[in-house]
């Protein structure tokens, strides 16, 4: 029995995860501790990253000793450390960092650097269980937009598609701005949308062309498509029907999230699909996904919200996974990498 600590802090999430590793390979949550800094980003409309940083700096030993208290463990109860060193911002990144070698240096036990996007799919297998190989993921977050190939989670990850532009969640961020809704957006969209008719405006559907990359995505036209036409509307004195707007927004951006990785998933053959990353806590998204999958007899797994989200229970998951396969642990070199590339699971 190995127990594994993971360590999240690309972004404005200080996370701290614990999970053992039984014999079997099978893993078991213990403790999945957050400390957010969102509020503090709020009023910018996105993550300021000293902010973001400073806000790891204070939270970091908090959430370790809420972690180890739900978890019911001591330090000297923790057998490896494994932290995120990238993607994600450099300052927020660099506090995790220093933080996991410091308790693996004290614990003198293995430290791994970790990828935060292996990560989200890590996350899964803390809810359904080991993943088949190969199977598709659907990364969709504040960050990334990527369609990934998983021969293996700690070792061979292929990037199949990606946005080339903004990503899902920048998405919902920029269009909640434009109308009225706080950040982030992408959960206050969700709520409006409930409301409102998905067909009532007809948004574009970025790079679906018949000459446009099959497996890329585009998100940039959409955002401009909703900007205009809330400005038109406001320019002619009328009302902006939020609901309206936000559903026909949401349905774009399932439609186009859904038919690619369904398209992808078919082309290459492979029969099970995970989407995580903070947007696939959407609603519709989610129902979408599963409408068709089954339609295309693709097994869907998505995480509770609570695991798609950022949070340190993915990299404890990753860790976990990455001891298990017998890789090496990282130097105590280890430094942040905040364009770390999907294909490097571990460092
Ligand atoms: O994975 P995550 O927590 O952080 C990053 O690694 O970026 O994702 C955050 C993103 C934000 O853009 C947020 O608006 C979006 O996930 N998000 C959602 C929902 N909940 C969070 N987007 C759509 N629908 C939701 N229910
Ligand atoms: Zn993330």
């Amino acid at each position: 029995m190995t127990v594994i600590l993971g360590i999240e802090s690309s972004c404005d999430e200080t996370g701290v995860g614990i999970v053992r590793l039984g014999s079997g390979g099978a893993l078991e949550l213990l403790a999945d501790e957050v400390a957010s800094s969102v509020e503090q980003h709020a009023r910018f409309g996105g993550v300021v990253p000293e902010v973001a940083s400073r806000a790891h700096l204070e939270a970091m030993v908090p959430t370790m000793k809420r972690a180890l208290a739900s978890a019911d463990l001591e330090l000297s109860d923790v057998d490896a450390v494994a932290v995120t060193c990238g993607p994600g911002l450099a300052g927020a990144l660099l506090v995790g960092v220093s933080a996991a070698k410091a308790y693996a240096a004290a614990l003198d036990v293995p430290l791994y650097g970790v990828n935060h996007l292996a990560g989200h799919v890590a996350a899964d297998t803390l809810q359904h269980g080991p993943l088949p190989s190969p199977c598709l993921a659907l990364l969709v977050s504040g960050g990334h937009t990527q369609l990934l190939l998983v021969d293996d989670l700690a070792g061979k990850i292929t990037e199949v598609g990606s946005t080339i532009d903004d990503a899902a969640g920048e998405a919902y961020d920029k269009v909640a701005r434009v109308i009225g809704l706080p950040y982030p957006g992408g959960p206050p969209i969700d709520r409006a949308a409930a409301r409102g008719n998905p067909c009532a405006i007809a948004f574009p559907r970025g790079l679906t062309g018949p000459r446009d990359p099959k497996f890329d995505f585009s998100f940039s036209g959409l955002k401009t498509a909703v900007a205009r036409w809330v400005e038109a509307r406001e320019r002619d004195g009328e009302e902006v029907p939020v609901a309206d707007v936000a559903a026909s927004f949401q349905e774009a951006v399932a439609d186009v999230l859904t038919a690619k990785a369904v398209r992808a998933a078919g082309e290459l053959g492979i029969g099970t699909m995970v989407i995580s990353g903070g947007v696939a806590a959407n609603s519709r998204l989610s129902a979408l996904a599963a409408q068709r999958c089954a339609e295309a007899g693709i097994t869907l797994r998505v995480p509770r919200p609570r695991l798609c989200t950022d949070n340190g229970a993915m990299i404890a998951a990753l860790g976990a996974h990455v001891v298990a396969a017998g890789v090496a642990p990282s130097s105590f070199e280890l430094s942040a990498d905040p364009a770390l590339p999907v294909g490097t699971v571990s460092v």
